[in-house]
């Protein structure tokens, strides 16, 4: 062999070991995907920020997406994660129905899928955790018919009370276990005849502003004669407090949320916003990673097995899937300081906002 020719041969051998650890770079790390159906509420970013730093504190490199309420583009932003080579992905579902598709695909090929705080509807998941979504429910008709003292409700003089139910967005599973709870509560109310439902509506993508409108037309058909409106989270619910507030009836027809939010218990502290449901975002986040990871070492998790038929309250639904669920907590004036604020789960400054200092709490 010449010398030249050796040159060559070994210049072209350190070319392409350069190249080969160029292609290597990042993938010591194994990758895990997030991906979420929006940004819009409040929490998801929140829970997007913790997953990433738990995960990344675990040595894992994060894929994160959202997909601004687009049923495909999550599939396709799914379908890209595995491509890119994830071995796991955590999905909070725009479309409990449409995820199925890119959910089975990735499981088929390996990827551990676990469906975040919504369920996505196929057995092909690893895990589904979330809240005891039906409590959320009842939590929040409760709230509201105590609010309304509906015991002591005079229905000789003044006629049932007249009740809207504002739902979740119908392609979201938990919409459906939101109002199964409400149901529970409100339909003996009915049959008894102490309430009347007065208007039943689904809100699209659950958006304020699609509240909003709802809450006008609905006030504007009951000549705004309503006693009551059972809403599903606080970003609907103080859209429909919005067309309430428009007609002089914030804090006097009470009026449901969830979640908790800075809002939202602004709102509760102000009277406006009747109740909402704490739901320990801090505690579900690590839960998902410590499953993930677990899942990806091929260790045990401690899950119960549920049907989707139970899960999705449709007889029809085939399969099972193992499932962790958290309690959820009522809050309502009488204890947002002690469930929200001296917990740390909203700052003082952003529940007490606009609030006058003589009239706050000390703070914690
Ligand atoms: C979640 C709620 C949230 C809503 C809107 C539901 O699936 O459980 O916490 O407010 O989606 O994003």
């Amino acid at each position: 062999m010449s010398r030249k020719f050796r040159l060559v041969t070994a210049i072209l051998l350190v070319a392409m070991l350069m190249t080969s650890l160029a292609g290597c770079k990042g993938s010591g790390k194994v990758k895990v995907g997030l991906s979420f159906s929006d940004f819009a509420t409040e929490r998801w970013k929140n829970e997007e920020i913790l997953m990433r730093k738990l995960l990344e504190d675990k040595g894992y490199e994060v894929i994160s997406q959202e997909a601004a309420h687009d049923v495909k583009l999550q599939n396709d932003q799914i379908d890209n994660m595995v491509t890119q080579g994830v071995k796991a992905i955590i999905i909070v579902a725009e479309d409990g129905d449409a995820a199925a598709t890119a959910a089975s695909a990735a499981a088929k090929k390996g990827v551990i899928v676990l469906a975040y705080d919504r369920l996505i509807k196929t057995p092909d998941i690893s895990a589904y955790v979330s809240f005891n979504n039906v409590e959320v429910g009842r939590q929040q008709a409760l709230g509201v018919m105590s609010a309304l003292n509906i015991d002591n409700w005079d229905v000789a003089g003044k006629g049932p009370a007249r009740v809207v139910k504002l739902g979740g967005s119908p392609t979201d599973n938990n919409a459906i276990l939101f109002r199964q709870g409400q149901d529970e509560i409100l339909d003996p109310l009915e049959k008894a005849g102490k309430i009347e439902i007065v208007a039943d509506q689904w809100v699209e993508n659950w958006d304020a502003a699609n509240a909003l409108k709802l809450m006008e037309n609905i006030l504007v058909a009951a000549g705004n004669d309503i006693d009551a409106v059972v809403a599903s989270n606080d970003g609907t619910g103080l859209g429909a407090l919005q067309a309430l507030k428009a007609q002089g009836l914030a804090g006097i027809v009470p009026i449901s949320g969830q979640d908790a939010t800075a809002p939202g218990c602004n709102s509760i502290v102000k009277g406006e916003l009747t109740v909402s449901i704490l739901k320990d975002i801090r505690d579900l986040s690590p839960l998902a990673i410590d499953l993930v990871d677990q899942l990806i070492k091929g260790e045990k998790a401690d899950l119960k097995m549920y049907t989707l038929a139970e899960l999705t309250n449709d007889p029809s639904m085939k399969g099972e899937v193992p499932c962790k669920f958290l309690p959820v907590y009522q809050v309502n004036k009488g204890n947002v300081y002690d469930l929200v604020v001296k917990s740390g789960f909203q700052s003082y400054d952003d529940v007490y906002r606009d609030i006058p200092e003589a009239q706050r709490p000390a703070k914690p």
